[in-house]
């Protein structure tokens, strides 16, 4: 009798084992190389544009604005209300970004204010219930993919309006002291809250056709703070592989500890010093930036980037084998301001003639050095190199060790050839001398007419 009782717990024991640990396998698994292949075209197309939009554009001074200016949901309320972008009209953005050069469009579906810019099933606070009441994803998404750019979703972990979203430090008005914290947390439930994200991310998975990048927002695990367990990460990566295979993923749901829970890095707000790494091996990368310092429309910001700046910054980006994700904040009437098409028609001029040394380009390999004042890229298919001057010199530009691998030189802009020369003796007092396998481009004295001039390098 006592021996079949251990039999019986044990037999049980084995079950529930077996169980967890089928439990516990990921439902993605994928090899490296299949890895890189899905995420070939992002990593090819290298530009996108971010665009923050919700009814934080009202009061035009900062996305988190609830929050930093501690307004009270009811008081909220009146930018909900009022909202109406007349002059929407997604075919102009999705114009604009293709002038740009932009490949991908990633749009904020929800913020953190928790305001929906779709018909959800599962909430009231959605466009469709504002004066404006209409839907605005799916033109969004067909206008995009009209213009041939790729869509992706940004999809706000906090909810600042949602009943059982729990306080926590980043909560407005955040109930001081922790006692009264947790007194009113009591009367939320995570449970409900986790269902909700599913359920959002399934309408927004399945409703408007393929989407190539996922942007969740934001974890802060610790104290007062929300990671993978509070958001269910882990079921919200599964079923974002389930419902879209393709999908590339970002790292912002605290899935570090998993190997297919993110599929890239995002720093913002700075430039990295080298190509990021995690634990040793370069990871793939995302910068994304503002023209201005807040995502969304902000009227009084006055730290707007020159194009100049942000031409630069695309290319600094891509020489390290990262992706840039430029940020535009659209009115409240449904437009780009002036100052944010000053700059994308800026950048568009420039990729015109240049985009041929950001898309398919990457870092350049160790055995070349960036002349003086230069950023290089280099695209391992045509194996051509191009040097980004930054600062134009007169007459010459010396390039570190390139003797012997320079098969044609010339500029990008119009395709004018450039003559070069490794001569190490002596010539006269008018003659330039390289150093030993360094090689000299003559470049013309009047710098090219354009933001940062470009030379093309076919290399042997
Ligand atoms: C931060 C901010 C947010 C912005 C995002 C863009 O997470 O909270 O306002 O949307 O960065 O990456």
């Amino acid at each position: 009798m006592k021996r079949r009782k251990i039999i019986l717990v044990v037999l049980f024991l084995t079950v529930i084992h077996t169980h967890s640990l089928f439990s516990q396998q990921p439902v993605w698994s994928e090899t490296k190389e299949q890895k890189t292949q899905r995420m070939e075209w992002w990593r090819h197309d290298r530009f996108g544009m971010f665009i923050h939009w919700g009814i934080y554009a009202m009061p035009a001074r900062h996305e988190w604005v609830q929050l930093y200016e501690k307004i009270p949901a009811a008081e909220y309320r009146k930018y909900f209300d009022r909202f109406n972008p007349d002059l929407y009209n997604p075919e102009e953005w999705a114009a604009k970004a293709k002038k740009a050069g932009m490949k991908y469009v990633v749009l904020t579906t929800k913020h953190h204010d928790g305001f929906c810019l779709w018909d959800s099933k599962y909430t009231d606070y959605k466009v469709t219930n504002t004066p404006y009441g209409e839907d605005l994803i799916k033109p969004f998404v067909e206008a995009f993919r009209a213009e041939g750019i790729r869509v992706g979703f940004y999809y706000s972990l906090i909810d600042w309006h949602h009943p059982h979203f729990a306080f926590d430090r980043n909560h407005p008005p955040v109930p001081t002291g922790s006692e009264e914290r947790e007194k009113e947390n009591a009367k939320r439930d995570m449970n409900i809250y986790r269902q909700y994200m599913k359920d959002q991310l399934r309408e927004l998975l399945t409703q408007f056709g393929q989407i190539d990048e996922l942007f969740m927002d934001f974890s802060y695990p610790g104290e007062g703070g929300k990671g993978h367990q509070d958001w269910d990460s882990e079921g919200l990566a599964r079923l974002a592989r389930e419902l879209q295979p393709q999908i590339i993923i970002n790292n912002r749901m605290d899935l570090g500890h998993t190997d297919w829970g993110w599929d890239f890095i995002t720093p913002e707000q700075f430039m990295p010093q080298e190509w990021p790494t995690v634990d040793g091996e370069r990871v793939p990368w995302e910068t994304c930036q503002t023209f201005s310092g807040s995502w969304g429309y902000y009227r009084d910001q006055y730290t707007w980037k020159s194009t100049h700046q942000l031409i630069v910054m695309l290319i600094e980006t891509v020489s390290k084998g990262g992706n840039l994700l430029l940020n535009v904040g659209p009115t409240a009437r449904g437009v780009f301001d002036d100052r944010a098409n000053e700059r994308l028609d800026g950048i568009g001029q420039w990729m015109r003639f240049h985009d041929r040394s950001i898309y398919g380009c990457t870092q350049a390999p160790d055995e070349y050095t960036a002349p003086q004042n230069c950023l290089m890229t280099y695209n391992p298919e045509t194996h051509r190199l191009y040097i980004h001057v930054l600062e134009w010199p007169f007459k010459s530009l010396h390039l570190p060790g390139m003797k012997d691998k320079i098969e044609y030189a010339q500029l990008l802009n119009d395709a004018s050839e450039i003559k070069f020369h490794s001569r190490t003796q002596t010539g006269s007092h008018t003659v330039e001398t390289s150093r030993e396998n360094d090689v000299i481009l003559t470049l013309p004295v009047e710098r090219p007419n354009t933001d940062v001039p470009v030379i093309e390098l076919f290399l042997k």
